[in-house]
């Protein structure tokens, strides 16, 4: 091993620097430091690549990519309920607030629960690993002790995780057995979950806390404006659920008599570091205000299928400089990966594109201009989820923390199959978006740590 700690990966290389492009670099050699952090990213053209190849390799401490392994970055999903991982693939068949009520509030009322909370929670982090998703932005729930034990967990398995313990307040909406007695109890387990995070021994970073209102109609003024003075107190991450459905959206619209994007930007919450799910009704002026705040939307593609009423304006969006990313929404979004995410967010946006009901029109029956590409949607699931939460990660360049996974094209019973005479790069890249499984998913790292590892050939 070398003696600082450093150590190599050599092989062919996928990312997104720009939105809408794929960047291929054949025998890249990925150089990453003893912190877990990419200090160089050399082609073999590139000065010194020859050089640092064999100090590497007589460290011993340089990775070769096999034939049909590729290095990609880690994925990033912006939203997720950890909570709701026992019922993801269920409860679907009804609208957000009966879904809410019906099946979602006693589940998450069970995490009450810690042992449930450590069994469920380990289960989800190692399925999320297991995809591929090296950074995962979680609500957890309104418990503080078990809110610890999933922050503790992605700790321990080393993924970088942004953990929220959910604030809801309202008895308007919320149910007596799952609501926070007042806003200040919110408030103040807000401060102390966000110190424990800040506090966990060995924690540079990795996990992070973040502030959650659930949404607006969940939470009361007192108790919105009490968690804008925590972010203003403290800078932290805020995530929350932002005009979402038809009867979300109307609900802060009577309220407040302004939009979920206006109230929050209100009670301070609207910043550089805000996460806002879905936001699938926001107008152009509230998206000229997210811009304005720096803030991103978490875009959940399949969730917004059951749940949404209406398709996201993605196009427009990421047309404005918007920062958007890709959230899976377990368990509304019954699914795991967001390579599968990213094939959803791009289906969406063809279907908004051509329209959906065949007795209208061709003219008038869709968006036109709607669609996103693959590429696309790549960036949001790497580069983007990075840019909306202000962290040097979903690139693999210099500066950026090495999270990064090999996805491998020949491991028995895959769907993902090459055929070298005909595929060029750019169809290694789509068919590995559109085929691989986490059977694919050999070999993952978070900050140059190793957290899985498996030989599927
Ligand atoms: N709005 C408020 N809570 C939730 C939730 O748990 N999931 C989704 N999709 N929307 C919400
Ligand atoms: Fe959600």
């Amino acid at each position: 091993m070398p003696v600082d700690g450093s150590f190599g990966v050599k092989g062919t290389t996928f990312d997104a620097p720009d939105l809408g492009q794929v960047r291929i670099r054949e025998d890249a050699l990925v150089v990453i430091d003893a912190e877990g952090s990419i200090t160089q990213a050399l082609e073999s053209d590139d000065p010194g690549y020859a050089e640092t190849e064999a100090r590497l390799r007589r460290e011993g401490s340089l990775t070769v990519l096999g034939e049909g392994q590729y290095l990609f970055p880690g994925f990033i999903d912006l939203h997720i309920h950890a909570p709701q991982w026992p019922q993801s693939g269920t409860a679907l068949d009804v609208p957000l607030a009966e879904w809410l009520n019906t099946y979602t509030f006693p589940l998450e009322a069970r995490y009450e629960d810690q042992r449930f909370a450590r069994d469920v929670y380990g289960s989800l982090v190692e399925s999320l690993l297991a995809n591929g998703t090296t950074t995962a932005v979680y609500f957890a729930t309104t418990h503080l002790p078990a809110s610890r034990i999933l922050a503790d967990l992605c700790l321990q398995r080393g993924q970088r995780a942004l953990v929220g313990r959910v604030a809801m307040d309202s008895p308007e909406t919320c149910p007596d057995f799952y609501r926070d007695p007042s806003a200040r109890a919110a408030i103040e387990d807000t401060r102390a979950l966000i110190d424990y995070v800040n506090g966990l021994p060995g924690n540079s970073g990795l996990v992070r806390p973040i502030v959650t209102p659930r949404f607006v109609p969940s939470c009361t003024d007192e108790l919105l404006g009490g968690l804008g003075d925590v972010v203003g107190e403290t800078g932290a991450h805020v995530q929350t659920h932002c005009s979402e459905s038809d009867w979300a959206h109307g609900y802060g619209l009577e309220r407040f008599g302004r939009t979920d994007t206006a109230t929050y930007d209100a009670f301070g919450l609207l910043t550089r570091r805000t996460v806002l799910a879905h936001s699938n009704l926001i107008t152009l002026d509230d998206m000229d205000t997210i811009v304005a705040a720096g803030a991103a939307v978490a875009h959940c593609p399949l969730s917004n299928a059951y749940f949404a009423n209406a398709v996201f304006p993605l196009r427009e969006s990421l047309d404005r400089g918007l920062h958007v990313g890709l959230g899976t929404d377990i368990s509304g979004g019954p699914a795991t990966s967001i390579r599968r995410t990213m094939t959803d967010a791009v289906v969406a946006s063809r279907m908004r594109e051509d329209g959906v009901d065949a007795t209208v029109d061709p003219s008038r029956r869709g968006v036109a201009g709607s669609r996103v590409t693959l590429a696309e949607a790549f960036w949001m699931a790497t580069t983007g989820g990075g840019v909306a939460l202000d962290l040097p990660v979903g690139l693999l360049s210099p500066g950026y923390a090495f999270d990064a996974m090999i996805i491998d094209t020949k491991v028995e019973d895959s769907d993902l199959l090459l055929w070298p005479s005909l595929d060029t790069g750019s169809d290694v890249f789509e068919k590995s978006m559109h085929h691989a499984t986490r059977r694919n998913v050999v070999r993952v790292w978070v900050q140059g740590s190793e957290v899985r590892s498996v030989t599927g050939r």
